[in-house]
This record gives structure tokens, C-alpha cells and sequence, in this order.
């Protein structure tokens, strides 16, 4: 079989990486993939937006399958264009990809249909968002409408701070035009877990949960990034909040989904608040997480090819998805600065690795027969153990075994999920 994987960060890795198992796959092309993602699949100079492209690429090279992962092409029609080509495709089509491509969609469907959130107003006049500010007080969170990479919203612990944020999307345009309309909610408080699904309209299958750390720095601090790593699973995600974001959650999602005319089909990521009242949606994501996929896919004791297909062709309900009860750890090795200004172009030499080892690379390319770091994230370090206190460990020695002169990486990932098995 000829598979083609749109993306080009180290989740397309773990994603090509898996489906590497399958021994009916005799090709993968990663689109545009990177120099690191090179020893796995064949890299195509195509870039994941470009649909055009990624569809007369498909047609010529008689793909029989496609995986589209990162958010712009969903949002842009990826997957409607290429089964209009005949190529079938998982990932959610460009009307049902809008649950992540808006949050003024996704909130008013959480509305309608009584799917927990947290409490929201929706602005397009900056002056009318400044006022609500003004009445509701902080703490506050500000939202950009549109796909801001995860970096459009301002948890504001002070009303100026809400302020200038609200300012700077509707003002300065400092997202573009996904800044143009605003989202203002309620600040909600508790652990935070990912949960990725497998649905295809009918039947949903959460993964194993897992907890990002989004900020660049050591306990939280510093700005938000896309994600300096990962833990599965989630000890916060017990089985009594699992049957409730079920119930409360994932089915009324999908059917609400349903009900507008937008059934979802691919990977569903329910980014979950554990509030006091209950289990709430902060974000929903319509494809996989980025560095979830990283901790969630090496967890994974089914046929990944197998499942995905089973979506797309709506048999999810019959096809068996069997996780392994052991725990991940993935230590994102980014480029130092990384989010706000750094360097690329730095040689990185990667170490033999054992089993149960992965590094997923994000962010690389070859030059010269030398693999060069290209971007904030570079890598992401992942071992899976028996106990979470074994994954971390493992993760670490991995991430420090890397020669890579400009790397840094946050040096507690996993601790807040070791304190709460603790507690
Ligand atoms: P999002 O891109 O919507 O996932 O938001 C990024 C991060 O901001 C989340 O992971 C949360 O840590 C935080 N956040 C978003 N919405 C809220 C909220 N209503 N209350 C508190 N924190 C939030
Ligand atoms: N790790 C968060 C995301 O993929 O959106």
C-alpha cells in the first residue's frame, strides 16, 4: 500500500512511525515531512497547505490512503478534496473541521447543546469587548477566533492585562484576521488532560489520556508554546471523570456534530478542564495533539492503519483499539529562545536508542549527510515504562543523550502528574 502523510513535525513522526508497522505498507510520503521524519517515510517538497498539490500528488502516485494531521489543511478542505479525487483520507472534512478553526463556532455549539464550558461573550467590535472587560472584571480569558497556533489566548489575571490583549487582536492585528473576532470567558480553574478520540460519527474511542506542558519554562513559568511535553496517562482522568466527559462530553459532541450537519470523522481532541463542577471543555483540537500523538501512539497495541481506516469507513463500532496499560513521557528538545526569537542550524547527532525508546523529530533537516536543527521544537524524547516515575526518567536520558549544542528543554515534565499520584 502507498500511504501519504500531510505534515511535517514530529506527531506526522509518530504517526508515520506507526503506521510504519503495518507489513501491508510498502510506502509512506510525508508532505513535506523534514530531515529528521527522511529515515522513515519519503519526503516530498510539498507544503501541507498547498491542497492543490497534495491532491494531483496523490492522484499520480495512486496513493491508497491519506492522513491529513496538522489543523490548516483540515480547515482549508484537504480531506473533501481528496476523496473528490478518489483518494480516501482520515481527518475530518472542512465543515467539520471548523470545531477547531472557530472558537465562536465551537462555543456557540457547546451552548446549544448543553456541552460543559466555561461562560463566554463573542466580540467584534473591540469597544463593546473592552466594556464587557470593564463590567465582569478578572479573572479574565481572551480569546482570537481563528487557528492562531495555539498561542491566541490570554489567560489575563488583571483587567489591563485583558485589555491590551483584546487590543492587540482587534487593533493591532496581532493574529491576522483570526484576531478580528474575539472570544472573552470565564476563568476556570483544576488539572488540565487531553483527550484524543478516534470517532467516525457514530462511535467514539478515547485514547489513553495525557497532560501537555504548554509553557516554556520550569513550573509553568514563561510564554505559551506549542507544547514542551507530555505524560500518559493523565492521573487526573479517572475512571469516574472518564465515564463523565463520556456521558457530559464525547457522545453529546459528536451527535451534536451530527445534528448540525457536520458529522466528524478522524481524531477529536477534547482539551478538558477538571473544574470543581465537573469535567469542562477548554478547546477542542480536530486532529491529533502535537506532542500528545507523541506519548498516546507509542501506547497503542492496534493496527494504527487498521483504526484509521475502520474511521473512514465508518466501522469504528466493529474494530477492536486496545491501548497497553503502560506509561509514556515525551521531553521536547526545542531551539533555546524558542518561543519568542531563536536559531536555527545547529548540528544534531542523535543516539542509538534501546526499546521502548523513540525520538520523534520535529523540526530538522539534512544538509551535507548532517542532520541540522530547523525550528523552535527539534525533538521530541519519549520512553514508555511501567510506571510514569520510570517514563520520565527514561525520557530524560534520552533527551540528554542528544548532542544538540542549542537545545534546552523544561526539566519537569511529568512532575505534576508524579505529585497528584502521590497525593
Ligand atoms: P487553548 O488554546 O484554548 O487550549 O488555551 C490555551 C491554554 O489557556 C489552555 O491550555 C489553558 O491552560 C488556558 N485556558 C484556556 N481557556 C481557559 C479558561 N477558560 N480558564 C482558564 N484557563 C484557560
Ligand atoms: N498540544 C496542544 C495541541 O496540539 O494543540
Amino acid at each position: 500500500m502507498k500511504i501519504l502523510v500531510v505534515g511535517g513535525g514530529g506527531r506526522e513522526h509518530a504517526i508515520i512511525k506507526a503506521l510504519k508497522k503495518n507489513p501491508a505498507v510498502d510506502v509512506i510520503y510525508a508532505l513535506p515531512g523534514n530531515g529528521g521524519i527522511a529515515a522513515d517515510a519519503q519526503c516530498v517538497p510539498i507544503g501541507a497547505t498547498d491542497i492543490e498539490k497534495i491532491v494531483a500528488f496523490a492522484v499520480e502516485k495512486k496513493v491508497d490512503y491519506a492522513v491529513v494531521a496538522p489543523d490548516d489543511p483540515l480547515a482549508l478542505g484537504c480531506v473533501d478534496e481528496l476523496e473528490r479525487a478518489g483518494v480516501p483520507a482520515f481527518g475530518p472534512r472542512k465543515n467539520a473541521a471548523v470545531i477547531e478553526a472557530s472558537k465562536a463556532f465551537s462555543k456557540r455549539l457547546m451552548k446549544k447543546y448543553n456541552i460543559p464550558t466555561a461562560k463566554f461573550e463573542t466580540f467584534t467590535s473591540m469597544d463593546k469587548a473592552l466594556r464587557y472587560v470593564d463590567q465582569v472584571g478578572a479573572p479574565i480569558v481572551v480569546k482570537a477566533d481563528g487557528l492562531a497556533l495555539g498561542k491566541g489566548v490570554t489567560v489575563a489575571k488583571t483587567v489591563a492585562e485583558a485589555k491590551e490583549a483584546i487590543r492587540q487582536m482587534m487593533a493591532e492585528g496581532k493574529f491576522g484576521a483570526s484576531g478580528s473576532t474575539v472570544v472573552i470567558e470565564e476563568y476556570l480553574e483544576g488539572p488540565e488532560v487531553s483527550v484524543l478520540s478516534f470517532t467516525d460519527g457514530h462511535t467514539v474511542v478515547p485514547m489513553v489520556s495525557s497532560m501537555d506542558h504548554k509553557r516554556a519554562g520550569d513550573n509553568d513559568t514563561g510564554p505559551n508554546t506549542g507544547g514542551m511535553g507530555t505524560v500518559a496517562p493523565n492521573p487526573y482522568y479517572t475512571p469516574e471523570v472518564a465515564e463523565r466527559c463520556m456521558r457530559e462530553i464525547f457522545l453529546p459532541t459528536i451527535q451534536a456534530m451530527n445534528a448540525e450537519g457536520r458529522p466528524f470523522r478522524g481524531c477529536l481532541y477534547f482539551g478538558l478542564m477538571i473544574t470543581r463542577d465537573g469535567p469542562k471543555v477548554i478547546e477542542y483540537n480536530c486532529r491529533f495533539g502535537d506532542p500528545e500523538t507523541q506519548v498516546v501512539l507509542p501506547l497503542l497495541e492496534s493496527d494504527l492503519l487498521t483504526v484509521m481506516r475502520a474511521v473512514t469507513e465508518e466501522r469504528l463500532g466493529e474494530t477492536e483499539v486496545r491501548f497497553s496499560d503502560k506509561s509514556a513521557c515525551c521531553v521536547v528538545l526545542a531551539s533555546k529562545g524558542y518561543p519568542v526569537k531563536y536559531q536555527s542550524g545547529y548540528e544534531i547527532v542523535l543516539p542509538a536508542l534501546g526499546e521502548n525508546r523513540e525520538i520523534y523529530v520535529a523540526g530538522a533537516e539534512t544538509k551535507d549527510g548532517k542532520l541540522l536543527s530547523h525550528g523552535g521544537r527539534v525533538l521530541g524524547c519519549v520512553a514508555v515504562e511501567d510506571t510514569l516515575q520510570k517514563a520520565v526518567e527514561a525520557a530524560y536520558q534520552v533527551a540528554d543523550s542528544v548532542t544538540f549544542e542549542n537545545g534546552f528543554c523544561r526539566r519537569d515534565i511529568g512532575k505534576r502528574a508524579l505529585d497528584a499520584l502521590k497525593d
